[in-house]
């Protein structure tokens, strides 16, 4: 089958730029990305190409390349449904947050309402593909649903997990380590997969494309995310046990990085791992092994989780103990909302249980981020349902300035490692804090000898 229509539902962190990259490279497709969220659509339509709702470096270059030429974006589901001989469902799948797997399993109610929705409007037959990362088994519902409730046109259900990381998506989508696609053993499933494979040829070379059947690459997906996670706990374990021994985690982690069976990538001590991916897709396999009655799978892998709650924890505790015991009513300016560098993104962001953590202290949180708005903090804290959004708005502000977040601050915690905090004037945000003016830095970013030898009292993660 020759595509020459495809259509994304879900125009967030993975649709928008995966389609983006996709359209860019294949000219002679016509790729929708459509949405149910109209003031997301239109931030994508934007005439100036830097106020699409998402940030990634590169990006927006590319959209506004593509776009009007073969990349449209609109809240027209039905109509870019029926035209497309491809679905991508790439809408959110939180965790659960009722009833039955509450904080565990993934919440497929936007899942279950896009098949509903295919199965209603398509009139001939369609590749479905899921983009979201999903529990395993997924695209049975999904089936189960589109043969069920449609109007007797064939569907054949992908599964094609996208592994790009924010921050990096660009590159990570124009060289990709592989291109997954499971699809059914049968010849129809096989068609299907080809048709996928051809797309993704127009710039990926063949051998990183694999191909397998749909459960293994639904499984694949939560398992990389669970593996990378897991040497990120690994590592945050240790930078304890450095801070108590007088070893020095970056020293470790170079030494053991340097072992080619080990390899140097994701071995970054910080303040704790965030994202919408990694402690989703745990919890969702802890949920599944569970599920099977597999207690101590599900008990290992959870371990990740509860290290990653631990070092969150232990961070904010360190910034109490070492301002005697007590932050009432004290600053403490936060560089960093953002769950990583280069995003907007801040789901499950470190910064956001710190700060929750302090603020049940007294404490007044000052932040600056380069690419977040305040309304995102606000929104962000208030989801914890911690205290009243009154509450929330009277212990924490933003900044434009860094140097206006550090005034008179008591401490400054580092949260996110955008590479711009290397760069200040650190003599003057010093003279502007109360004394001992302090450094908490969660991402290991900032010299320490440079700051000590201003009077700044720095202390790292592990060492
Ligand atoms: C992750 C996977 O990398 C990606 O393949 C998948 O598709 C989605 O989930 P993402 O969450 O965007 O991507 O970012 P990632 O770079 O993996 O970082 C996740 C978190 O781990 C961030 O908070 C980051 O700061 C933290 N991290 C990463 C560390 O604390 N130390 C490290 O060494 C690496
Ligand atoms: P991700 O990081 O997985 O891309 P996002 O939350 O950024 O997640 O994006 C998911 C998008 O999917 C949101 O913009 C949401 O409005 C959209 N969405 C959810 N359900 C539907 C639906 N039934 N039809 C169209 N769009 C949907």
């Amino acid at each position: 089958m020759k595509i020459t229509k495809i259509c994304c539902i879900g125009a967030g962190y993975v649709g928008g730029p995966t389609m983006a990259i996709i359209a860019q490279k294949c000219p002679h497709i016509q790729v929708t990305v459509v949405d149910l969220n109209a003031e997301r659509i239109a931030a994508w339509n934007d005439e100036d190409q830097n106020n699409i709702p998402i940030y990634e470096p590169g990006l927006s270059d590319i959209v506004a390349e593509a776009r009007g030429r073969n990349l449209f974006f609109s809240t027209d589901v039905d109509k870019a449904i029926d035209e497309a001989q491809i679905i991508f469902i790439s809408v959110n799948t939180p965790t659960k947050t009722y009833g039955k797997g509450k904080g565990m399993a993934a919440d497929l109610k936007y899942i279950e309402l896009c098949a509903r929705q295919i199965a209603k409007i398509a009139k001939d037959d369609k590749i479905v593909v899921e983009k979201s990362t999903l529990p395993v088994r997924t695209a049975e519902a999904i089936k189960s649903i589109l043969d069920n409730t449609g109007n007797h046109v064939k569907f054949q259900i992908l599964s094609n997990p996208e592994f790009l990381a924010e921050g990096t998506a660009v590159q990570d989508l124009l060289n990709p380590d592989r291109i997954l696609i499971g699809g059914d053993p049968s010849a129809e499933g096989q068609e299907a997969i080809q048709a996928l494979v051809e797309v993704y040829s127009n710039w990926v070379a063949p051998e990183k494309i694999l191909t397998t059947n749909v459960w293994s690459s639904e499984l694949s997906k939560l398992t990389a995310n669970a593996f990378l996670a897991q040497r990120i706990s690994s590592i945050n374990a240790l930078s304890e046990l450095c801070e108590k021994t007088g070893a020095d985690i970056n020293e470790v982690a170079r030494a053991i990085g340097t072992d080619s069976r080990i390899g140097p990538k994701f071995l970054k001590a910080s303040v704790g791992f965030g994202g919408s991916c990694f402690q989703k897709d745990i919890l969702n396999l802890v949920y599944i092994a569970k599920s099977y009655g597999l207690n101590e799978v599900a008990d290992y892998w959870e371990q990740v989780i509860i290290m990653n709650d631990h070092q969150k924890k232990r961070f904010a505790n360190k910034i109490v103990q070492t301002l005697y015991n007590t932050v009432s009513d004290k600053k403490i300016a936060f560089l960093g909302w953002a769950f990583k560098k280069d995003t907007n993104d801040t789901r499950e962001s470190a910064a956001i249980y710190v700060a929750n953590d302090l603020i049940n202290e007294h404490a007044q949180i000052a932040v600056y981020d380069p690419k977040v708005s305040h309304k995102k903090v606000l929104n962000d804290l208030d989801y914890l349902e911690s205290r009243t959004a009154e509450k929330n708005a009277n212990a924490i502000s933003s900044f434009d300035s860094p140097y206006e977040a550090c005034k008179d601050a008591h401490a400054i915690a580092v949260l996110t490692e955008w590479d711009e905090f290397v760069h200040y004037d650190w003599q003057k945000i010093y003279d502007s804090m109360q004394k001992p003016a302090f450094v908490f830095d969660g991402r290991n970013i900032l010299d320490k000898k440079a700051l000590e030898t201003i009077g700044f009292v720095y202390q790292g993660i592990g060492s």
